[in-house]
């Protein structure tokens, strides 16, 4: 990596720090947030970007893990597809709640496909539910500079094939569910869907999680 590019990570990192609640850790959970991601409980969330349950769920009960900081003992995983499907006679994405999800989720999954770390990623995705909560999804674009993340990226990917093509791959994932998932938001907690008691997933996460970890 060209220093210039740690130099650019680095700024990133400080800027979402300081600009990102859930996201700053304190010292005290350092050395939790070590452990090796084999450790850490899977959690799984399908949702669709602009689906009221999946905004509330996120915005409200989700979140709530980068702030008592469980996330250090959880690999979160969000695949935003949900009830979207593929035409077959044009091939077009039709999404749930119209034209406009179906591009939310392609941000969405261009963000984690940008960003890889989670508490980077997340603020984004919070942001776009946040907004949703609010009707203002529209202006979704004010997100980047609210959390100081660059824009570049994401617009790149999400208005390409490679945003479609990351769509197609969580498609592809949320149709082989076993069990199918039959409402949203769908949470799995390794390998376990938790139904109607996601809810209460942080329950489930300290009941899977092999140790004891402040906050459960
Ligand atoms: C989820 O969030 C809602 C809204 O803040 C809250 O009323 C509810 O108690 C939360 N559920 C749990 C299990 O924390
Ligand atoms: C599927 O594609 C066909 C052909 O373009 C179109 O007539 C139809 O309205 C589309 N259906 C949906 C649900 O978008
Ligand atoms: C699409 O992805 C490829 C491989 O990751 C990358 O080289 C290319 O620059 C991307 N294209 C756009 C428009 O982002
Ligand atoms: C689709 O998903 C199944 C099950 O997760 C996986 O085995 C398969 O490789 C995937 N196919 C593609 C084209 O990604
Ligand atoms: C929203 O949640 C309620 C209760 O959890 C569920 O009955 C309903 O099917 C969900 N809606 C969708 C669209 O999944
Ligand atoms: C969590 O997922 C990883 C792969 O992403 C896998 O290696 C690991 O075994 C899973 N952990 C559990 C407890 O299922």
């Amino acid at each position: 990596m060209a220093p210039a590019d740690s130099a650019f990570i680095t700024m990133i990192a400080c800027l979402v720090f300081f600009t990102y609640p859930y996201v700053a850790v304190s010292s005290s959970h350092m050395k939790v947030s070590s452990f090796v991601d084999s450790q850490k409980v899977n959690v799984s969330l399908y949702y669709e970007t602009l689906s009221p349950n999946c905004t509330d769920f996120i915005v409200n009960n989700l979140t709530r893990v980068f702030d008592n900081n469980l996330i250090s003992i959880i690999n979160l995983r969000l695949v935003p597809w949900g009830n979207a499907y593929i035409n077959k006679s044009n091939n077009n994405i039709v999404c749930e709640h119209g034209p406009y999800e179906c591009q939310l989720n392609t941000v969405a999954a261009c963000a984690i496909d940008s960003w890889h770390g989670v508490n980077t990623h997340y603020g984004l995705i919070y942001c776009i539910e946040l907004l949703a909560i609010e009707g203002r999804y529209k202006e979704w674009q004010s997100c980047f500079d609210s959390y100081g993340l660059p824009k570049k990226p994401v617009l790149d990917c999400s208005n390409s094939a490679n945003g479609t093509k990351l769509e197609l791959a969580y498609a592809n994932e949320t149709t082989h569910l076993n069990p199918p998932h039959t409402f949203l938001p769908w949470v799995i907690v390794n390998n376990q869907p938790i139904r109607d008691d996601y809810m209460n997933f942080e329950a489930h996460v300290c009941k899977s999680y092999k140790g004891s970890v402040p906050g459960c």
